[in-house]
């Protein structure tokens, strides 16, 4: 019997999001001399989201009043900084005809969006008594929120490294 050909051997794949105008288009716009603000932000939602987790434990192996105020303090001055972070991806993505055409990039949005909600929820149960807050709903929301941000930064590192997204193509 012959062998049949391999289906799709010769053909041409067409991917129609490729085809989009605008699809080479990833290099960021909201930059300050070619500087992506986005990339510029993160590093402080990023660390200070672990911070509160370090102070809720240091707080818990202690029991010192100063590691809940550590707490409160790096719980909203992270949910702040995400906050801004979030506005200036969020731009990026709307204004950038390539990024937006990638599902890559909703689909970070989508985790930074849900990190974003529980950061926020990580500082409000603390503005009703910080010291009460921290065990056992407060440590746990930090862990969480620890986990979050560790697939938030991995996976936009991967829009960068992997996909090149924000990133200009030099001359
Ligand atoms: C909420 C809306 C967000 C959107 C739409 C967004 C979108 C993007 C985009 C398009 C990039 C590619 C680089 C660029 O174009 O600037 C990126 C990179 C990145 N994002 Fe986000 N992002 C958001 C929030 C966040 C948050 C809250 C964090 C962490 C706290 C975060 C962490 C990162 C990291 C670590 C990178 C890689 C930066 C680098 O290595 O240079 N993003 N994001």
């Amino acid at each position: 019997m012959a062998e049949e050909p391999i289906k799709g051997e010769d053909e041409q794949l067409i991917d129609p999001i490729a085809n989009r105008p605008g699809y080479e288009e990833t290099e960021s716009q909201i930059a300050i001399l070619g500087h992506p603000i986005h990339a510029m932000s993160v590093s402080f939602p990023v660390a200070l989201t672990f911070c509160v987790f370090g102070a809720d434990l240091l707080y818990w192996w202690t029991g010192e009043t100063f590691w809940a105020r550590a707490g409160i303090w790096a719980a909203g001055t992270g949910f702040l900084f995400g906050m801004l972070a979030g506005f200036s991806g969020t731009a990026e993505i709307l204004l950038v005809s390539g990024i937006r055409a990638r599902a890559a990039a909703w689909t970070h949005f989508i985790i930074a969006v849900t990190l974003l909600a529980l950061l926020g929820a990580n500082w409000g149960h603390r503005l009703y008594g910080y010291e009460t807050a921290v065990l056992p709903y407060g440590i746990l929301l930090s862990g969480l929120c620890v986990i979050m941000v560790s697939f938030t930064g991995w996976h936009g590192g991967k829009l960068v490294f992997d996909y090149r997204l924000g990133t200009s193509k030099g001359n």
